[in-house]
């Protein structure tokens, strides 16, 4: 099986929801299978694992993994620190090279329709690039991508969720989550088929 690490970050739900419609698209590819973890508050002690709720994630996850989403909400157009600090510390990884190669693909959400989601899909690009990972965005030819009212941009995908988070992902937002978990998990088959 194909194993695809869903990371995410999410303080108020959005990101969660996002991460979960990306997983199902990759479970829409029979050999592939979805991870899915989270990265803890940056105020969480060292070594704490909670009772409930999602997993936090571990380095293994990355060296495991044969492709990974990442979602981060938007802050101040720019990932969420505890993501960049996740990422931050990652050195051990990027030296071994274990990422290098694999398919990866972004996420966010937004309070404001153009609040930053570009900026923010693009900022969490580069640590992933410097990782030697090959970016999956979506193509046009996902009619939503045109359509769509709310999120949903060709970098990632992405949710606008309101000032106070009240707006429910629409179905074009969580079609283009859909899709986009689809497309990383064929990407990566076809690329370990030989
Ligand atoms: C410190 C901070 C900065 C934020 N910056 C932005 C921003 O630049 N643009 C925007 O539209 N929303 C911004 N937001 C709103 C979040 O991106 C939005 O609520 C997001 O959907 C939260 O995702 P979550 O539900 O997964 O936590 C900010 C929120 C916080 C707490």
């Amino acid at each position: 099986m194909i194993e695809v690490l869903v990371l995410y970050y999410s303080r108020h739900g959005a990101l969660r929801t996002m991460a979960e419609h990306i997983a199902r698209g990759v479970a829409l590819v029979p050999t592939a299978h979805a991870r899915l973890r989270t990265v803890p508050e940056l105020d969480t002690p060292i070594g704490h694992i909670p009772d409930e709720g999602p997993i936090y994630v571990d380095k293994t996850d990355l060296r495991e993994c044969a492709a990974l989403a990442l979602g981060s909400p938007t802050r101040f157009g720019n990932m969420a620190a505890p993501m960049k600090a996740f990422i931050d510390s990652t050195s051990d990884v990027w030296l071994s090279g274990a990422l290098v190669d694999k398919p990866a693909a972004v996420f966010t959400s937004t309070a404001s329709l153009h609040g930053g989601q570009e900026t923010t899909l693009l900022s969490m690009m580069l640590p992933l690039i410097h990782h030697g990972m090959l970016l999956v965005g979506i193509p046009y030819t996902e009619i939503g991508l045109s359509d769509t009212a709310a999120g949903g941009t060709p970098y990632g995908a992405s949710h606008v969720a309101g000032s106070n988070n009240e707006k429910p992902i629409t179905e074009t937002e969580q079609q283009l989550c859909i899709s986009l978990g689809r497309r990383l998990a064929e990407t990566t088959a076809r690329l370990n088929s030989g």
